[in-house]
């Protein structure tokens, strides 16, 4: 009798603890697999015959709105492999959003002729490929692990 109860209240631990390692498991589903995708606006100034910033990073699966203004004559915005091309007018704002769903480095160019450097008007915008969400694999590690270590136990007391 007194040995009973003790084993019920050793299975009961176990079955709660299980039950907080699934909880933890399922609340973990809720955690995208890859890790963030954010919303943004980055501002890029044209001019003859750079960009600024000439360089934009961004993370794999970010939507980023892009708004593009020029400081002298008009210039063209054009991303390789995004389907991107605009025409940036002296006092006006150019914009589009993009999901940077693409991972890369993909050439900013300038698509209007400006002048004797045009050519080389040239940007750069690099999409960072997004690793798989560390928390989310250890969270499934565990609720295994508890899974496996009270089955074991279960096991072994039967
Ligand atoms: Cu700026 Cu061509």
């Amino acid at each position: 009798m007194k040995h009973k109860i003790f084993y019920n209240k050793k299975l009961g631990l176990i079955i709660i603890i299980s039950l907080l390692m699934v909880s933890i498991w399922i609340s973990s589903l809720m955690i995208p697999i890859y890790g963030g995708s954010d919303s943004y606006t980055i501002e890029v100034k044209a001019r003859r015959f750079a960009y600024e910033p000439d360089r934009i990073i961004v993370n794999q699966g970010d939507r980023i709105t892009f708004k593009v203004t020029t400081l002298d004559i008009t210039h063209g915005f054009y991303i390789d492999g995004y389907d991107v091309d605009l025409l940036v007018e002296p006092g006006k704002e150019s914009v589009v959003t993009i999901v940077a769903d693409k991972p890369g480095k993909f050439k900013i160019r300038c698509s209007v002729t400006c002048g004797y450097m045009h050519p080389f008007m040239v940007g750069e915008l690099v999409v960072v490929e997004n690793g798989i969400n560390i928390v989310f694999v250890l969270s499934i590690l565990i609720a295994l692990l508890t899974a496996l270590v009270s089955m074991y136990y279960v096991w072994k007391r039967w």
